[in-house]
């Protein structure tokens, strides 16, 4: 019911001011505000994101929704309480530097609790509850939709750190979709704000690999998509504490099309020297351009193959006829 959604986001807010509070005026909180620092965050930037800190304690949020009266049998709904065995209520998130998760319109609807140093997991999320559903929400997107819209423009990064130090180096039309791959519902929301994503995933394998699967996603829903990668395995937060802002701004402008992308990924670990290597490319690389919607970019992309490896055209337009046959 509405009050009882209600009640939640207030217990939400409430704990959000409290663990706020601890991490920037208490000395429990001090170790992990240190730490928030040597990330190069400043603290104008830990007051907007208004990270916070839960304390090493068992019952510290159990304590103090009680004293407020909030029901914890509903808290533990609310997945800020775990019920033990012996029936006593217990904090969810313990020790742990506290981002603060907002829905669309900035209500508290849950957090993600980062571990200290390299403890695992890493992060501990609220789970699944009525007024929390991670499928739905993106990480910033109540505070970067008046820019998004603006520039009709989003960039989807990975993690909640990567959005804070983008926002901190100045891009703010920035949300992350936290960790899990896109759903259908996220990916209609962008498309329904923004013409172009550009997506800014982690520089490993894995953040390609997820990349490549959010752009097929967004472009499916006719997005323009562009894609940033970042070298040596580094994600944005890390780019932008090696090589500072204005570097990231520029690799944020250098994105290219999805395309190029694919084709640098289809690259990737192929020695197009050899023979085998080589028509497995140019066979992949037809694949892909099967599926561009536009004639022109398709021949744009086949006259590009057919340079680069002596082909004729009408060859490689006579094997890209196959690919259209194959699809449903
Ligand atoms: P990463 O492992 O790339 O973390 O996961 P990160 O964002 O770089 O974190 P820092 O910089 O070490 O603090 C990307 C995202 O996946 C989700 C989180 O949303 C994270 O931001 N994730 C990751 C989890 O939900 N749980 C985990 O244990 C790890
Ligand atoms: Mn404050
Ligand atoms: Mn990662
Ligand atoms: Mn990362
Ligand atoms: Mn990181």
């Amino acid at each position: 019911p509405a009050s009882e959604a209600k009640a939640m986001m207030e217990a939400h807010a409430l704990l959000k001011r409290f663990y706020h509070h601890l991490l920037v005026h208490t000395k429990e909180g001090q170790a992990a505000l240190d730490a928030l620092q040597a990330r190069g965050w400043t603290m104008d930037t830990i007051e907007r994101f208004e990270i916070g800190y839960a304390p090493d304690v068992p019952d510290a949020a159990a304590k103090l929704l009680e004293s407020r009266a909030f029901s914890l049998v509903l808290m533990e709904k609310a997945g800020l309480l775990l019920k033990r065995e012996d029936g006593r209520y217990v904090d969810r998130f313990r020790n742990r530097v506290m981002f603060p998760i907002h829905d669309h319109r900035g209500a508290t609807v849950g957090f993600s609790g980062r571990s200290l140093g390299e403890g695992q997991p890493k992060y501990i999320n609220s789970p699944e509850t009525p007024i929390f559903r991670k499928g739905t929400l993106f990480y910033f997107f109540h505070e970067a939709r008046v820019p998004i819209r603006k520039r009709q423009e989003a960039l989807l990064v990975e993690g909640f750190a990567d959005v804070i130090s983008a926002v901190q180096a100045g891009v703010d039309y920035v949300v992350a979709a936290m960790g899990t791959s896109l759903t259908e519902e996220q990916a209609r929301l962008l498309r329904r704000h923004a013409e172009t994503v550009t997506i800014c995933y982690d520089g490993d394998r894995a953040g390609m690999d997820a990349a490549w699967r959010a752009a097929e996603q967004l472009s499916a829903l006719g997005c323009q998509i562009k894609v940033a990668s970042l070298p040596d395995g580094l994600d944005p937060d890390e780019y932008i504490r090696v090589y500072g802002a204005d570097r990231f701004v520029g690799e944020i402008a250098a994105a290219r099309p999805l395309m190029a992308f694919k084709l640098e990924r289809l690259r990737h670990g192929k020695n197009l020297q050899e023979e085998g290597d080589r028509l497995r490319y140019i066979e992949e690389a037809l694949r892909e351009i099967s599926k561009l919607s536009s004639p022109v970019e398709k021949d744009y992309y086949v006259r590009q193959l057919a340079e680069e490896f002596s082909l004729s055209l009408s060859a490689l337009y006579e094997q890209l006829s196959h690919h259209k046959r194959e699809q449903p």
